[in-house]
């Protein structure tokens, strides 16, 4: 791939300045350019979803398998009648929970281009609460195709300088909006015949919030299991090993001083543990701190930049405890059993 020259921009606050940056980066994407931006959750690498051949640019820069298909990005939830069959409950949901991390699956109309869903006769719609996402798309005046804006394989990222180290030089611009607020990637439903959905990535809308809305949310065991050989997985995602850095990721669930024992007794040297402050006492090793808190949202903010950091450490393993598996606490599952490769410690 040749490289080219990556513009980092920041948006400042300062109104005529950042009108300038967006309007520059809507007219990239308007001719099929490559623009990274910050979303809530993590920061996109978008395409314009009508461009010829656009998504295919951003399966390369990202080195992607090309049957794993894009999220297009709305700034309002009706502007997916244009290229999606969207249904009264799609409505219902976009009410509640749009703009904002929830990813819903419709059937595609023709007008998308076939790269951006790898195939598939549906597509995935989301609207994000960002406030300079929806400006992007909105000034972009077309649906923007954007998956997590990092290299494929590794932890998505959460500040403008994660995608710099890893899209830098094969991508046109990247837009700093700062850091994301929620720090893993929406949640990702299909809509069921009978009313209900189902949650094929667990996110900040979960399953419990849904419940209200639907008639009822179920998560299937590939969201918190391992992808089984020969398993036809209902989203291309779920197949792959996500989120991991060069360190190994020891992930466990259940009683902390049984997690405090395992990792003290590591004898590996360059072990670290991702952690809130409330316990970093109780650990002899390097502490990578969440934040002050010890709850669901505390960790999924810090989860992959602290992921990135146990490299740039130059950690060979790091342990992480989930008390459970309830509310906020699934998506980090999810994310862990990715990339674990699957191994979670039951304590
Ligand atoms: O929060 C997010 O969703 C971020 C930000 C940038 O919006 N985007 C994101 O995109 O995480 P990506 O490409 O990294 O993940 C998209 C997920 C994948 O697991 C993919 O398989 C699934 O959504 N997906 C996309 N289109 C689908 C479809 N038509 N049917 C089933 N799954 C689909
Ligand atoms: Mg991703």
């Amino acid at each position: 791939m040749d490289t080219i020259n990556t513009r980092l921009v920041r948006i400042t606050g300062d109104g005529e300045k950042d009108g300038a940056i967006l309007s520059e980066a809507a007219e990239i994407l308007r001719r099929g350019g490559l623009v990274a931006f910050p979303t809530e959750t993590v920061y996109g690498l978008g395409a314009s979803a009508y461009f010829p051949g656009a998504a295919k640019k951003v399966y390369e820069a990202k080195g992607r398998p090309s049957d794993n298909p894009l999220i297009v990005h709305v700034s309002r939830p009706g502007e997916a009648e244009d290229f999606a069959v969207t249904c009264p409950l799609y409505y219902k949901l976009a009410e509640r929970f749009m703009p904002g991390p929830l990813t819903v699956i419709l059937p595609k109309k023709d007008v998308i281009d076939p790269s951006v869903t790898g195939g598939l006769d549906t597509v995935a719609v989301r609207c994000p609460s960002n406030g300079i996402a929806r400006a992007l798309i909105a000034a972009a005046g077309c649906p923007v195709a954007a998956p997590s804006a990092n290299r494929s394989g590794s932890p998505s990222p959460t500040k403008a300088s994660h995608v710099m180290d890893d899209l830098s030089g094969r991508i046109d611009m990247v837009i700093d909006g700062g850091e994301c607020a929620i720090g893993v990637e929406s949640t990702v439903i299909a809509l069921d015949p009978d009313g209900g959905c189902t949650i094929l990535r667990p996110g900040a809308v979960t399953a419990e919030m849904l419940d209200g809305v639907t008639r009822g949310a179920s998560v299937p065991e590939g969201v918190t299991d391992p992808a089984k050989v020969g398993d036809k997985p209902r989203s291309p995602g779920m197949k792959y090993k996500h989120y991991s850095p060069a360190a190994e990721v020891i992930p466990a669930t259940g009683d902390l001083d049984k997690f405090i024992s395992m990792v003290e007794s590591d004898p590996e040297e360059k072990k670290g543990v991702i952690a809130a402050e409330t316990v970093r006492d109780r650990f002899s090793c390097t502490v990578l701190t969440a934040g002050e808190r010890d709850d669901d949202l505390t960790y999924c903010h810090s989860l992959y930049d602290l992921l990135r950091e146990a490299d740039r450490l130059g950690l060979r393993r790091v342990y992480i405890r989930l008390p459970h598996r309830d509310g906020g606490y699934l998506a980090l599952y999810n994310r862990l059993i990715r990339a674990s490769g699957g191994k979670m410690t039951k304590l």
